[in-house]
């Protein structure tokens, strides 16, 4: 079986929203992730309704000042006041990077000021001096989840094209900042997802717009055009520099060999994947003509938008992979899959599922690497994967995860073989090294880590960092470069 390659980038992800906590800190403006609530007196199912569907008025009561809600990613899990103790413990594991994000809202906390916050820059100038005190080399996503909420409040969100002016004024200015210590970036975080999730993507709540898929597509432009001129930056500003797509990839499967389902998957397939075949080719595909046309999207855009695509296209692919999804033309009597963000998708029965309803499937790995890089012929970076799952602490304190070595240790040997088929792969960040707030859930309790934090979904807790088993078990993964699984 063929190796990894010798100076394979492990390491682990994390986003500054769910992880540092000190909102109102060294200046600090909200962010729209900064306005999700938790709240455990609603059923379960209900958890993730506000991340799909945000309304002004849950928007409004949390800028309230008074307001008595707990907001969980305006706390994170305290990296801001624990970051050396992670960033050791992540050394002691033998990280290669560290993928994390810039809260926009740390550098200019509305997003339309003249000039920077001081104290934002040098926040993540500790960050990152920490990170390469350790040799461990920063994997910075520029947009995480976290655009700044008066962008989202006074100005509409991403539909409005001044955004475009106001994220490239911040890109630049945090690449002018640390040119000397970040070398590889990612421009918008899971780009694709602003199907989902339009508020929490592109600051978009769904009530203002009679038809959201043309806002949701015009803010999408805007972040390409936006995206593509942060690319152009990057390289003249960091000359060594590697900046990436980011998408969430999710396989997609026909349910049946009916070619209903075929034709279905096709489709479902491209309109996930039409973002980053914008991001990586520069141009958009010739299937956007009818999906538009079936949208009722019509696109504004501006002369030398295309040449600014076709210019700057990113220089690599990174994405997540959580699971695979089965796609059904007639998914009304079928059993839908928990937690399928992409699709809505149908429950695959020869798959596993996590806690969480998420289907768990290592072999889809190799198939989405195979597939990105026949589509794109760019290296490819794994940029989150990893099993979120309730972690017991046992009597003599240890925790026991097994259950998360076996999922990891399965992706990671369909790596190898997507390596040994010839794919590009140069990097693999889990998600969630150490254990943060959930994204989609905003629960504390859906942990991903190597690393469990003291803490409750109501935020309640000691912020104790201790090590799981997984912890030892990666560390060896790593420092054999994958060859003990
Ligand atoms: C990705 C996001 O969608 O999935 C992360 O980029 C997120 O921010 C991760 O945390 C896992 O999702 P969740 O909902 O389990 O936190």
């Amino acid at each position: 079986m063929t190796k990894f390659p010798k100076d394979f980038l492990w390491g682990g992800a994390t986003a500054a929203h769910q992880v540092e906590g000190g909102f109102n800190e060294g200046g600090k403006g909200l962010s729209v992730s900064d306005v999700y609530t938790f709240d455990n007196s609603l059923p379960k199912e209900k958890w993730t309704d506000q991340w799909h569907l945000m309304t002004h008025a849950q928007v409004e009561e949390a800028r309230n000042p008074d307001s008595k809600k707990y907001y969980p990613k305006r706390y994170g899990n305290d990296f801001y006041h624990h970051y050396k103790e992670d960033i050791a413990l992540f050394a002691e594991m033998g990280f290669k990077c560290y993928r994390t994000s810039i809260a926009w809202t740390r550098i200019f906390p509305n997003g339309d000021e003249s000039t920077p916050n001081e104290a934002g820059l040098a926040f993540y100038d500790k960050i990152f001096d920490e990170l390469l005190k350790y040799g461990i080399e920063p994997v910075v996503s520029l947009s995480h989840y976290e655009m700044p909420l008066h962008l989202a409040t006074e100005y509409g969100g991403w539909p409005n094209r001044q955004l475009i002016d106001f994220y490239v004024k911040f890109a630049t200015t945090v690449f002018e900042r640390y040119k000397d210590k970040v070398k590889f970036w990612l421009t918008f975080n899971e780009i694709n997802c602003v199907k989902h999730h339009p508020y929490v993507s592109i600051g978009v709540i769904e009530e203002n717009h009679p038809n959201i898929e043309q806002a949701k597509y015009q803010g999408a432009h805007h972040q390409f055009i936006a995206s593509a001129l942060a690319t152009k930056a990057c390289h003249q500003i960091i000359p060594n520099s590697k900046v990436g797509c980011m998408i969430s990839y999710q396989l997609l499967i026909p349910y049946s060999c009916n070619p209903d389902d075929v034709q279905k998957t096709v489709e479902s397939q491209r309109s996930s994947l039409f973002f980053s075949d914008v991001q990586a080719r520069g141009y958009y595909p010739a299937y956007t003509k009818r999906m538009f046309e079936e949208k009722g999207v019509v696109l504004e855009t501006e002369v030398g938008d295309e040449e600014i695509l076709r210019q700057y296209p990113v220089d690599f692919i990174s994405f997540s992979y959580y699971m695979s999804s089965a796609i059904s033309a007639h998914p009304e009597n079928l059993e839908n899959a928990e937690g399928n963000l992409i699709t809505g998708g149908i429950k695959n029965p020869y798959l596993p599922s996590s806690e969480w309803g998420w289907q768990i499937d290592p072999k889809g790995l190799r198939i989405a690497l195979n597939q990105l890089y026949d589509r794109y012929q760019k290296p490819l970076f794994i940029a989150e994967n990893g099993l979120g799952a309730v972690d017991k602490i046992e009597e003599d304190g240890t925790i026991q995860d097994d259950y998360r070595i076996d999922y990891l240790r399965q992706h990671i040997e369909q790596m190898q073989e997507a390596i040994h088929d010839g794919v590009d792969l140069f990097g693999y960040t889990s998600w969630g090294c150490i254990d943060i707030v959930s994204a989609s859930t905003s629960q504390m309790s859906k942990r991903y880590g190597y690393i469990y934090v003291d803490q409750d979904d109501e935020g309640n807790g000691t912020k104790e960092r201790r090590k799981k088993k997984s912890f030892d078990w990666y560390k060896n993964v790593i420092a054999t470069n994958g060859e003990a699984l």
